[in-house]
């Protein structure tokens, strides 16, 4: 059920390594949609990695430039879009959420660890990975719940069958 007849057909959330960028260029090319990435939007406008930008700047940068990135690619009626992990916890990204189709890509601790130790390198993610997603999830559960019109779960499923799953719900 669509809620929103404005911005992107669907917005993906969840913590790193929830399978966000995957499930949305699947559902993109389903939908004859283009994926866009709030992530790749900040470091295209930075002109460098995220990482670097924690390192130059700071975390409380990094989200100011996530706040921009998002207003911005929630008025892009083109788009199967992803945010960022962090994104949920600004109030005023959860407020814009609410007329938006938003789909929760839930994962456990052990499945996010493994993908994540596949991927790039993430500045919150150094050092233990398997206990920074715990608390991580912990901490963001309820902004991933307030957030989501559905939730899927992720572990022991292919890309397809999640992206099915997404769709029948569209
Ligand atoms: C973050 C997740 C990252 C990126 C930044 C902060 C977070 O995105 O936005 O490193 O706070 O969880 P992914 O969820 O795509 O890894």
């Amino acid at each position: 059920q669509r809620v929103s007849n404005a911005g992107p057909v669907v917005v993906l959330v969840g913590p790193p390594g929830s399978g966000k960028s995957t499930i949305a260029e699947l559902l993109a090319a389903k939908l004859g949609k283009t994926h866009r990435d709030t992530d790749t939007d900040v470091e295209t406008e930075a002109g460098k990695p995220i990482s670097d930008i924690f390192v130059d700047s700071g975390e409380a940068v990094f989200r100011a430039q996530e706040r921009a990135a998002i207003i911005a690619a929630l008025k892009d009626d083109d788009a199967v879009l992803s945010l960022g992990g962090g994104a949920i916890l600004d109030p005023d990204t959860r407020a814009d959420l609410a007329g938006h189709n938003v789909v929760f890509l839930n994962v456990s601790v052990g499945e996010a660890a493994k993908r994540v130790g596949l991927g790039v390198a993430r500045p919150l993610l150094l050092g233990n990975v398997r206990t920074q997603l715990r608390n991580l999830l912990e901490a963001r559960r309820p902004y991933y719940d307030e957030v989501a019109k559905l939730t899927v779960d992720t572990d022991n499923r292919t890309p397809a069958e999640i992206a099915a799953e997404i769709l029948e719900h569209l």
